[in-house]
């Protein structure tokens, strides 16, 4: 297998968007940034450099790191940020897994810029378990602040609010002409009866979005990069997180077709109609040459924003492979460790950090506990060396009795190796009750049911453990559930985090602590020479 060598120079830009001129963080002067492909099998080494003025790190998303943990990259988790005028280099496999992911910022809003596709084609000599598409193409959505989104993140957690709304959606960095002074339109030309894979991505922040292509309907053949029995549909629904290989067969009449992007807000019951109800958009176009270059695409008829039916619908229809067939995997019938999460959104009482809070701040907490990162030492570094004072492992494995206040911690569940892992995960039935897209690190996992309203133990007989699909990131639905199984076969700290990048400092998340196991190739290996860690060496904190 060959090795993929990159150069990531993270920089502030000027970019001209909205009839703007904003300053953006971004990698080698993209935005997105440079893709990632690979074929499966081969070894990756990106070289960061951080020329920003802030901290940073880079996550790979969806890649499985397997004892790579180091590479992994939440800030804080597997290791502290790369500060200004430093660099870290990123080295992992990717093995197992095929499709597309992406790569981000993991460290305060940065990834609203630092982001870019990974796209991880079969060994050469393999093939797709689906016919080869005629193209792919990369569509990466994204969210664009006229703001700088450092300032928007820290005003959020000083004020203890929610942070403002993005100004636009994008797809591949640019608006498309409905927003005003829009440069360059995102334009896919296509041959008749050609068959294009769309590699499509949400790396916006905080909205689900809705992606239709007037006049096309898709065939979805994997998500998160695992292979998904063939789905057909006219609309593609996607959490922040969230992949969807989705091929789209050119068989409308010549002409042009708008691709579009709206937000799927999914605050129920809806009383806020918060969402931005502002549509991004793309052209897919036939034949340039005898095309009209004047006719006005077609616009699809996109769902309402808050149409929670057509997004549950999408999500619940998805199947993994039939047995046996190509990507097909099994799902472990014997589970070692029972769960029941509960995802809470409340409030507590401002802290001292907050400087701009009045009285009560937004939280958000896991079976009640709202997390905190450590502000000293890596979780992974802690487990590694074994010191102490930097978590606790007592977090909850069922939810507190209702009507318990939210604590505030830096609680881990620690895991045998090779344990086989469960989880409800319960969203409030009463307002506020959202959509959660609930990311697992480390792990992709069996999605056996979901549903709306409480789970309960009648619930278990229509789990699917023939063909469930795999994901590393769930959207729990709003006022219901949903059950997830995965065998933690990777020694290291992963974090288990809402999405919606806001969630992430309200506490809406927890880690996983996987143990060594006790044969070889089952044992965290030790840093890299170049992890960073703020001059501390060796890596010593008071109890
Ligand atoms: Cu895509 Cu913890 O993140």
């Amino acid at each position: 297998a060959a090795t993929a060598n990159y150069t990531f120079t993270v920089e502030s830009m000027r970019v001209s968007q909205l009839c703007n001129s904003t300053d953006i963080i971004a990698v080698n002067g993209q935005l997105p940034g440079p893709t990632i492909e690979v074929n499966e099998g081969d070894a990756v080494a990106v070289n960061v450099i951080n020329g920003s003025p802030y901290n940073l790190t880079i996550h790979w998303h969806g890649i499985l790191q397997l004892l790579t943990p180091w590479a992994d990259g939440p800030s804080m988790v597997t290791q502290c940020p790369i500060q200004p005028n430093s660099s870290y280099t990123y080295r992992f496999n990717v093995t197992g897994q095929e499709g597309t992911l992406w790569w981000h910022a993991h460290s305060s809003f940065l990834r609203a810029t630092v982001y870019g596709a990974l796209i991880i084609r079969p060994k050469n000599g393999s093939s797709y378990p689906f016919p080869a598409p005629d193209r792919e193409v990369p569509v990466v959505l994204g969210e664009w602040w006229n703001r700088n989104v450092v300032d928007v993140e820290s005003d959020a957690v000083s004020s203890g609010q929610l942070p403002s709304q993005s100004d636009a959606f994008t797809i591949n960095g640019l608006t498309g002409e409905l927003y005003q002074c829009a440069n360059e339109t995102f334009t896919v030309d296509v041959q008749p009866n050609t068959t294009v894979l769309l590699r499509v991505i949400n790396a916006g922040l905080n909205t689900h979005l809705f992606f239709r292509v007037a006049g096309h309907a898709f065939t979805v053949v994997a998500v998160d990069a695992c292979y998904t029995a063939n789905y057909t549909t006219d609309t593609l629904v996607l959490a922040p997180g969230h992949t969807v290989d989705a091929l789209m067969v050119a068989n409308a009449s010549a002409g042009s077709y708008y691709v579009a992007v709206q937000a799927y807000d999914s605050l129920s019951p809806n009383t806020m109609a918060a969402s931005d109800e502002t549509t991004a958009t793309g052209i897919v176009r036939y034949n340039s040459t005898s095309t009209n270059s004047t006719a006005t695409p077609v616009m699809p008829t996109m769902p309402g924003s808050s149409d929670s039916a057509t997004a549950n619908a999408f999500y619940f229809g998805l199947r993994g492979p039939a047995p046996a067939s190509p990507g097909a995997a099994a799902v472990p019938s014997k589970v070692d460790v029972n769960m029941t999460i509960e995802l809470g959104l409340g409030q507590l009482p401002c802290d001292s950090t907050q400087t701009s809070c009045a009285g009560n701040a937004v939280a958000a907490a896991m079976n009640g506990m709202s997390f905190r990162l450590p502000m000293q030492m890596s979780l992974l570094e802690a487990q590694f060396n074994g010191t102490p004072g930097v978590y606790t492992a007592d977090f909850p494995d069922v939810p507190p009795p209702s009507g318990t206040p939210m604590t505030v911690g830096t609680k881990v569940r620690r895991l045998k190796y090779n344990s086989t892992v469960e989880i409800v995960l319960q969203n409030p039935t009463a307002f506020p009750s959202e959509n959660h897209p609930i990311h697992l690190h480390g792990f992709n996992f069996f999605v056996l049911a979901q549903g709306l309203g409480n789970f309960t133990p009648g619930n278990v007989s229509g789990y699917n453990l023939v063909d469930p699909v795999s994901r590393n990131t769930l959207a729990v639905p709003t006022g219901g559930w949903a059950v997830i199984r995965f065998v933690a076969n990777n020694p290291g700290m992963w974090f288990f985090h809402c999405h919606l990048d806001a969630h992430v400092p309200m506490g809406l998340g927890m880690v996983f602590a996987v143990d060594n196991g006790t044969t070889p190739g089952s044992f965290l290996p030790p840093p890299p020479a170049d992890l960073p860690n703020f001059g501390r060496d060796p890596v010593t904190l008071p109890v």
